[in-house]
């Protein structure tokens, strides 16, 4: 395992606000910088990032962490390659340790990842004894560079080749690495014989996978590993640690259909781009490549087949989609697969059609529209019909509002109408999308309790000062401010607005508070601005309080209803009233 001082000094030694700035554009708010989160859908900024304490921290969704948690949050990261990859950028060089992941490993027995990462080994040590294998991959085009790049090997033909890598061949953990059959009568094989090897390779640069093809024509072309501890089909992508760096240097990730695409393009120079494994597109692949890229280009075959795979990776995108990202769909012409495009025409006509490929709301309205006769009133009621759960899972809000407005368009009825018949106003997000918060409705004019919530946000301890003489109000703010006040009397030593904001998670207030604390990261107010606010804003909220109950008084006095306590009461508050006038007023406020 890496050790902890080497953490702590990496993380010393690196600034977050540097790091994070490389992904996400952050704004300086006071002592800290914002910016709206990455990790959640929102409009305004409730993200984050401390200088002084080293970490960001989302008050919206509840992102949290360190440099490393964020790479790893971020660019889809493991927590080994999160910390290489910051080593790497500090100077810094990682110790040696022993990777320990996944499955655990059987006393004694060896460990899956290192099974496969010899299993690969042996393969590309046999692609080169094989003229056969060699002239095949030549003949596709591919020179032995990429081929290495993409660490392509041969099993050959046989039985139990493997035994010569792992002498005991009858290890029950071969079994789990999918690298060998058991039949009925028990006798043992290898999976892949005869087979050009293609390695999947996780985030964290593990092989979990293979991918093997027949040589020439037989059946079946492809033979995927199992699904096995180590390999998630629905969660990899082939390809992915390959394409990494031009992901990030051209901010945009092209998701093909096949091995040999994604091996094809990265020889003509195309490297951005990844393949599912003979899945369909999950929910999981989209969201972790939005996390690295800008826009995703869906590539599919002209076919019928190609058509309703593209359909069905609209669908697991749109509740992950978001207003800053793009996703497009290319349509290659029919009988075309990105291999034989770009051998055929080269990379720079392959990219241009990817620069044109379709945006996901032209396809989505094109499709919709194909489904109906929009000149009859059944077509266009049937349109809105179809596309209630469409429009429904859409997460982007302005990308949803604008479908939206076109749809109505389509179906010859006003927004309002198709917002209605769809069910709009609260759009679920995705299973896998933390919900931003809701807005609390508030005046436009701050009132005093607020102002005195967002100072005691910036500084708990003036919380401390809070009492409910003062703020017997019904409102959420003032009884708000009553529990932050009992709350920091009894945790005097509490030093962040995060523990605060954390002890009332899923308290009546959490909203509001979380609402404040997005509005503080715009006025960057600095602990010292808070307190002369809340000097400030306090006995103008009692001047206000004294007033109202002054005047309820006089009501009562005019009505002849007047008691001998009130009496006493009204001649109390001027006397306090007085008092207040006579203190010089706080500082000018900044709020
Ligand atoms: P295709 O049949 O489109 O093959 O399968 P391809 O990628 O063009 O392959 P080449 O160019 O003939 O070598 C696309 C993907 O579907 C999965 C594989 O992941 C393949 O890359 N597949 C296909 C299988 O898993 N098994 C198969 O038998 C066929
Ligand atoms: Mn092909």
């Amino acid at each position: 395992m890496i050790p902890d001082s080497f953490k702590r000094d990496l993380l010393n030694r690196v600034d977050i606000v540097d790091i994070i700035q490389r992904h996400v554009q952050l704004k300086k708010a006071g002592a800290n910088f914002s910016a709206c989160c990455p990790f959640h859908n929102e409009k305004s900024p409730s993200f984050t990032v401390s200088p002084s304490k080293q970490f960001y921290h989302c008050f919206g969704c509840g992102a949290h962490g360190d440099a490393i948690g964020f790479l790893m949050e971020y660019s889809g990261l493991g927590y080994i390659e999160a910390i290489k990859e910051l080593a790497a950028g500090a100077g810094m060089t990682l110790p040696d340790f022993e990777p320990r992941f996944g499955k655990k490993k059987e006393e004694g027995g060896p460990d899956l990842y290192d099974i496969m990462q010899r299993a690969t080994q042996y393969y590309r040590e046999q692609l080169k004894g094989s003229p056969r294998a060699i002239e095949y991959l030549k003949g596709r085009g591919l020179s032995g560079q990429v081929a290495a790049h993409f660490g392509i090997g041969y099993a050959p033909d046989g039985w139990q080749n493997l035994q010569a890598v792992f002498p005991k061949y009858d290890d029950q953990s071969l079994k789990d690495a999918g690298l060998v059959i058991e039949n009925d009568a028990g006798k043992r094989y290898d999976r892949f014989r005869d087979r050009i090897m293609f390695p999947i390779v996780n985030q964290r640069g593990f092989v979990v996978g293979f991918g093997g093809r027949v040589i020439g024509a037989g059946e079946p072309k492809y033979l995927n590993s199992p699904e096995t501890p180590l390999f998630e089909k629905g969660r990899e992508l082939y390809g992915l640690p390959q394409a990494r760096q031009a992901i990030r240097d051209s901010g945009r990730v092209l998701v093909v259909e096949g091995y040999m695409d994604v091996v094809a393009l990265a020889q003509h120079g195309v490297e951005y781009a990844v393949a599912t494994l003979g899945t369909a597109t999950t929910p999981t692949h989209v969201q972790k490549l939005l996390r690295q890229a800008d826009e995703i280009v869906f590539s599919f075959d002209g076919d019928a087949a190609g058509r309703k795979a593209a359909w069905h990776a609209l669908e697991v995108s749109l509740p992950a989609t978001l207003d800053h990202k793009a996703i497009r769909f290319l349509f290659l012409p029919e009988g075309e697969d990105p291999d034989t495009y770009v051998r055929a025409n080269g990379k720079q006509a392959f990219e241009d059609l990817v620069g044109r490929a379709e945006p996901l709301s032209a396809y989505l309205l094109a499709q919709l529209r194909a489904r109906v006769d929009t000149n009859t009133m059944e077509g266009r009621s049937r349109l809105v019909h179809e596309a209630k759960p469409i429009l429904k899972s859409v997460a982007a809000p302005a990308l949803q509002l604008q479908l939206l407005k076109q749809v109505a368009d389509i179906a010859g009825m006003t927004q309002q109408e198709v917002e209605r018949l769809c069910d709009l106003r609260r759009s679920q997000p995705g299973p896998w999308q933390r919900p931003a918060p809701p807005k609390v409705e508030r005046a436009a004019v701050k009132s005093f309790e607020l102002r005195l919530l967002e100072c005691v946000l910036v500084k708990p301890a003036l919380a401390s000062e809070l009492s409910g003489e003062i703020l017997h109000g019904e409102n959420l703010e003032a009884k708000a401010l009553l529990a932050l006040g009992e709350f920091v009397r009894s945790n005097p030593d509490l030093s962040s607005e995060v523990m605060l904001i954390d002890h009332f998670r899923g308290s009546p207030f959490e909203t509001l508070l979380k609402q404040v604390r997005s509005e503080l990261m715009v006025l960057g107010l600095t602990p010292e601005q808070a307190e002369g606010e809340f000097r400030d804003a306090l006995p103008r909220l009692e001047r206000q309080r004294i007033h109202e109950q002054l005047n309820d008084l006089q009501r009562k006095d005019k009505a002849g209803a007047l008691g001998p306590a009130d009496a006493g009461l009204m001649n109390a508050l001027t006397k306090r009233l007085a008092a207040l006038d006579q203190r010089p007023s706080g500082n000018r406020s900044v709020l």
